[in-house]
């Protein structure tokens, strides 16, 4: 097998890519794939950096070898204990049995809780150091990105965060691993559909997190997910992105997500839709809830500011996958978003009151009256459908 890529002096990439997988935590697709990264500093100790997905680890074992020939390994640092990076754990102490493992309190104690593991354990606090020869590592605890155990290894002799999966995306790393070897278009949706699926709900630890970081210079990023972000790359890029996200700021378009079952509340949509670009907004997507993936849409929704849903009132509430909808966005703690919606009925108006009640609840800025549909489409419809369009537009321009 070929030598592992050296990131920056001593440090390597260990991590491997899936191409397999259809769903990440059995939910999200994976079109262009994910990365499980690992990374290995070489030094008088030798340290790893996190594992990957049990599924890969022959191949994340044969790389290490293949670096590392037989010499041993003295540290594993767990940034993070969810299994697609602590999955090959187990199988590196049973090849590794004198290897100490590096974590935290809470994940010292999911070491034990999912492997079993209470042996060769060093318990390190924030902003605790340790020395390796030429450098030194110092921990960071970041919890809740994304996980409470989260925490992120500073090297600072050459400026590199391994940051679990802050500053991750979807996408198998293809060729390159640095971002200046690879081309970086098609990580942006991918990263904004990651961040907002995974880490959404977090946005408050993640702008604690980057506060704590503010201060630290840093030349490249290492996180599990993934390119490796440089200075001279994307690096500014993508903190600034991951920054956007989790204060809920968003660009000036508009997310018309619908449910329609004949049509109806769908005309509503389009007629919303076309009003708005009449009015000069460019930035218009549609998404029919029970074709497009849920995943999309939230993607879709952390990117722009605008927010239109529109359901047709099924059983006396919401339609299924517009509830569903509503329900993702209320676990993330969505927030700041200008809101408009739309209803159907044929005997009992529903759907309109509960868009409604979903708007206080999550302090959206209600621009109009929601748009009632009562079976066909009336003119006076028409125009309020219209009407709505068209402010959303005068609001976002
Ligand atoms: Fe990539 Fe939260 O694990």
């Amino acid at each position: 097998m070929y030598k592992p890529f050296e990131i920056t002096d001593n440090i390597y990439y260990v991590g491997v890519n899936d191409r397999s997988k259809h769903l990440f935590e059995s939910m999200w697709p994976l079109p262009l794939g994910v990365s499980y990264n690992s990374y290995v500093i070489e030094d008088e100790k030798t340290v790893l950096i996190d594992t990957v997905d049990i599924c890969y680890s022959d191949v994340f074992f044969r790389k290490i070898v293949s670096l590392l020939g037989d010499k041993p390994i003295d540290y594993l640092v767990v940034n993070h204990m969810e299994p697609d990076h602590s999955g090959s754990i187990e199988l590196l102490v049973s090849r590794y049995p004198n290897i100490q493992i590096v974590g935290n309190k809470r994940s010292v104690d999911m070491l034990n809780g999912y492997y079993g593991i209470t042996k060769n354990v060093i318990q390190v606090e924030d902003l605790e150091e340790i020395n390796l020869g030429k450098y030194t590592l110092q921990f960071y605890m970041t919890p809740m990105v994304h996980w409470p155990e989260t925490m992120m290894t500073y090297v600072k002799e050459n400026r590199v965060v391994f940051s679990g999966d802050a500053f991750g995306t979807f996408g198998t790393i293809d060729g390159g691993v640095l971002d200046t070897q690879l081309r970086t278009e098609k990580y942006w949706d991918e990263m904004i559909r990651y961040y907002s699926n995974i880490v959404g709900k977090f946005g408050s630890p993640v702008q604690t997190a980057l506060k704590k970081l503010s201060g630290v210079e840093i030349d490249i990023i290492c996180s599990t997910h993934g390119p490796v972000w440089t200075k001279e790359g994307s690096a500014a890029e993508v903190v600034s992105l991951y920054d956007k996200l989790s204060r809920y700021d968003a660009d000036n378009g508009l997310v018309i997500a619908y449910g329609s079952m004949y049509g109806h509340t769908e005309e509503l949509a389009e007629t919303i839709a076309r009003a708005a670009a009449e009015n000069g907004l460019n930035d218009v997507v549609l998404h029919n809830v029970a074709k497009s993936h849920v995943s999309d849409i939230i993607r879709d929704v952390f990117k722009y500011k605008g927010l239109i849903i529109g359901s047709p009132t099924y059983n006396n509430k919401l339609y299924p996958e517009v509830e569903s909808l509503v329900s993702s966005l209320q676990n993330r703690n969505l927030k700041g978003r200008l809101f408009g919606c739309f209803g159907g009925f044929t005997w009992s108006d529903a759907s309109a009151k509960n868009l409604l009640a979903f708007a206080n609840e999550m302090e959206f800025d209600l621009i109009a009256d929601p748009v009632v549909i009562r079976q066909g489409m009336l003119s006076s419809v028409k125009e309020a459908a219209q009407n709505l369009g068209m402010t959303m537009a005068s609001k976002l321009k």
